[in-house]
């Protein structure tokens, strides 16, 4: 028999119905409650509250748990690649061989930015943070590709989710090319995705650039960890503002906005603004270990604790060996990185950080591979951007496949009442 939950108000009773997922997880189903009894829920931070529902990600935080539909991430960031889990996020299984060289050759058919794009950067200070400029830039993306994307066409929608792979990655890399004062790099479809992100960044026209299989192989494992997270902000924000039937690339502009918050996708970059903050004071890690337990400082250790982990954040563990064979790889000597290892060991030993399972989340490891990667502080949310866009093009197909309503949550108004208007010579 299928739970009923009741409501005891004001001497009424009220019965919802209970909605379970298929992973078991249970919610109460309110979306009579205000027709029913004039009430509304209050749950700020939507912490309690489903906004959808969704066949894409299942994360348990409790259980370090996460997988994209139906497969584990450890299963996923052994075998697979990035495009693949980009295909299976999206369209919703693993690829064909056909099916995923269709999916490469669409990338490639549309990776060229229209060169009046090039104007629009040349718009912006050199000192712009880029994931301001990449928030633009995806915008702008709209007008030179006005025709909008009808979802239940399966063509159309495939060329939109091509296009938008391509040339989001071909933008994000143009934010960092801007600043550096390098001439903007086209896609080179002889390469694969990620070797593409390498070539985008760093070869320089006045010789040959080597890309190094490893330092591939782990930017393709990063980008598969943060390829979905289920509603968090950005990816909440992007299904949003498509429930306004707003176009993929304005959604998509959206929610790098959100994602450049520093309590989001920006705890990257804090991770090593952190570090760098530690060695500029000395390097003594103890000392920054007990700011971090003294409850009247308000300093935090950057890169460690999670929002929905309690445990441990799976994708830390995958990362954390990815960042050791890049470090060993290249030979990095850097005392920044020697200072993460020294702060990760000391806080891992550590009764307060063990008593409140603040393990090392991703951005912790994420930050010191790109750091050994030679990729600036500041592009590291847009790294981040990069591996969450299948994860947003899912989200976005999905919930207008589903015919969601328009977002439109509601409020307890807690201001004046029944003001009079008084002429501006009376103020
Ligand atoms: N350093 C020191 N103490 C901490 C930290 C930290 N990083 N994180 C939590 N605590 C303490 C906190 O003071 C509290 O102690 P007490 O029980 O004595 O009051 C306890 O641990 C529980 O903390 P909380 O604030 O209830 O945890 P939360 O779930 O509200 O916050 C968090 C999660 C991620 C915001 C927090 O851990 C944090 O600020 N971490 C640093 C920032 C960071 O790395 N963020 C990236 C998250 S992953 C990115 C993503 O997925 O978008």
């Amino acid at each position: 028999m299928s739970e009923i939950a009741k409501l005891e108000l004001n001497g009424k009773t009220y019965e919802f119905p209970v909605t379970e997922g298929t992973e078991k997880e249970k919610a109460i189903d309110i979306s009579k409650l205000r027709d029913l009894t004039g009430y509304i829920t209050m749950d700020q931070g939507y912490k309690n509250t489903g906004s959808c529902y969704s066949n894409i990600t299942f994360l348990d935080g409790e259980l370090g748990i996460l997988k994209y539909r139906g497969y584990t991430i450890e299963e996923l960031a052994e075998k697979s690649n990035f495009l693949e889990v980009s295909y299976l996020l999206i369209f919703g299984k693993l690829p064909s061989k056909t099916e995923l060289e269709k999916f490469e050759n669409g990338i490639r058919k549309y990776s060229l930015v229209h060169e009046e794009m090039k104007n629009i950067i040349d718009g912006f200070p050199k000192t712009a943070h880029p994931m301001g400029v990449l928030a633009s830039l995806t915008s702008a993306l709209t007008a030179f590709n006005p025709k909008s994307v009808n979802a239940n066409n399966e063509s159309e929608m495939f060329e939109a989710v091509c296009k938008t792979m391509s040339k989001f990655l071909v933008i994000a890399t143009w934010t960092y090319r801007k600043n550096k004062g390098y001439p903007l790099n086209y896609y080179d479809n002889t390469k694969n995705y990620v070797e593409n992100f390498m070539q985008l960044m760093f070869s320089l026209p006045t010789g040959p650039y080597k890309i190094d299989p490893v330092v591939v192989s782990a930017l393709d494992k990063l980008f598969i960890l943060h390829a979905d997270h289920e509603q968090n902000c950005s990816t909440s924000t992007v299904r949003i503002v498509g429930s306004s039937h707003a176009g993929l690339f304005a959604s998509i502009s959206a929610g790098v906005s959100a994602l450049w918050g520093p309590l989001h996708g920006g705890a990257n970059q804090a991770v090593l603004e952190m570090l760098e903050e530690i060695k500029d004071n000395g390097g003594d890690v103890a000392k920054y270990i007990l700011k971090a337990k003294d409850k009247d400082d308000p300093f935090r250790l950057m890169g460690f604790g999670h929002r929905v982990y309690k445990n441990f954040d799976p994708r830390a563990k995958i990362i954390k060996k990815a960042a050791d064979d890049v470090l060993d790889t290249l030979g990095i000597d850097d005392p920044i990185l020697e200072i993460a290892k020294q702060l990760e060991k000391a806080a891992l030993e550590d009764d307060y950080f063990k008593s409140r399972n603040l393990y090392p989340n991703v951005d912790f490891y994420s930050g010191i591979i790109y750091r050994a990667l030679g990729i600036p502080t500041d592009m590291f949310t847009v790294m981040f951007a990069i591996g969450r866009l299948p994860g947003w093009i899912a989200q976005w197909k999905e919930m207008r496949l589903n015919k969601e309503p328009i977002g439109r949550p509601r409020q307890i108004y807690t201001g004046n009442v029944g003001l009079q208007y008084v002429d501006i010579n009376q103020r």
